[in-house]
């Protein structure tokens, strides 16, 4: 790992294995210049190089802290805080996994078993409410596996519209629609397992049906007490001010990790017209994604902040006895 110094006092690192795209590295990698040895410099830190690492941030869609004392959720959540960010609670958002709160911005990442891969997605983006940026806190890393992929969405959509330009098009003019089915009661063993009544915040059949009209979903109440929801048409793909087009969306993940999705993807996934979305496709856009994907592997204390706009995250798998323990703090939107 080198070290090169940034204009502000900010060092960075570079690793073989980083990205370049236009001139600039994916991800960035920030290396504590040995002047924050407590919680207290590194908040002083951040907040007199935010500018320049909210520059970084913007044109590389993800930033890594190493070497920082960071080693707790509280201390995560100081770290994460003074940004300045709005929070984006848990309890108010539609993710379909089950997470513990650990402080109030601070909650644990998917708690899906550990030979469970969480594909590439953008943070809730199946839902009409989701986060603009993530941060990530490595507690303890796992003893094999357990990176976090992050992905260049903005550089994925770019190769599809060489590629598949009848495709890519598609996806921009007619956006998509998930449909989930959420249980009766949280399954911890499934990466989308919370109930209905934790992902809509309510406690009646009449509260939840209110809230899914509002947000303009359509419902249906199964045998076993589980609802399916169809969301209504949300963006397939997004434009960001600096020009670029992001496959912005939880299509990868879908078609490659929900249960039964790879094999008939159109009780799913479709179109946001409802016509079915070609599986060879949705094989290609997902083979084409690790191209552009940068394997984090965590070291415990790491802190990442992903651009929710720019860059994809999952899960590799992992074993070992050790516990893998990754928490997130979001952050709200302001688009
Ligand atoms: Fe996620």
């Amino acid at each position: 790992m080198n070290k090169v110094n940034g204009n502000a006092g900010v060092q960075y690192a570079k690793v073989d294995t980083q990205h370049t795209y236009d001139g600039d590295v994916f991800p960035q990698i920030v290396v504590n210049n040995a002047n924050c040895k407590t919680l207290a410099e590194t908040v002083a830190f951040v907040q007199a190089n935010q500018a320049e690492l909210e520059a970084k941030l913007a044109k590389a869609g993800a930033l890594l802290f190493r070497g920082f004392p960071i080693d707790s959720a509280e201390t995560f959540d100081v770290f994460s805080a003074a940004f300045g960010y709005p929070n984006f609670t848990y309890q108010e958002s539609l993710s379909n996994a089950v997470r513990i709160n650990f402080t109030e911005r601070v909650f644990t990442a998917n708690e899906a078993p550990k030979d469970v891969e969480i594909f590439l997605h953008h943070e809730m983006a199946q839902t009409p409410i989701s986060p603009s940026k993530l941060f990530f806190f490595c507690q303890s890393a796992a003893e094999e596996g357990g990176a976090t992929p992050l992905c260049r969405s903005d550089k994925l959509f770019a190769a599809l519209r060489v590629e598949s330009p009848k495709l890519a098009s598609e996806f921009k003019e007619k956006g998509v629609k998930y449909t989930t089915v959420m249980p009766a009661a949280n399954d911890a063993n499934s990466g989308q397992g919370r109930s209905w009544k934790s992902t809509l915040s309510v406690e009646t059949v009449d509260d939840a049906e209110a809230k899914l009209k509002e947000l303009g979903y359509s419902w249906q109440w199964l045998e076993d007490g589980c609802l399916k929801a169809v969301t209504p048409a949300l963006p397939a793909v997004i434009d960001l001010a600096d020009g670029s087009e992001v496959f912005y969306n939880q299509l990868i993940a879908a078609y490659m990790g929900w249960h039964g999705v790879r094999e008939n993807p159109s009780p799913t996934i479709t179109f946001g017209d409802g016509s079915p979305i070609p599986k060879d496709g949705l094989e290609r856009i997902a083979e084409l994604a690790e191209e552009f994907t940068f394997d984090l592997a965590w070291q415990d204390g790491d802190v990442a902040i992903v651009d929710n706009y720019r860059a994809m995250h999952g899960r590799r798998p992992y074993s070992g006895d050790r516990k893998r323990v990754v928490l997130v703090a979001l952050v709200a939107s302001e688009r």
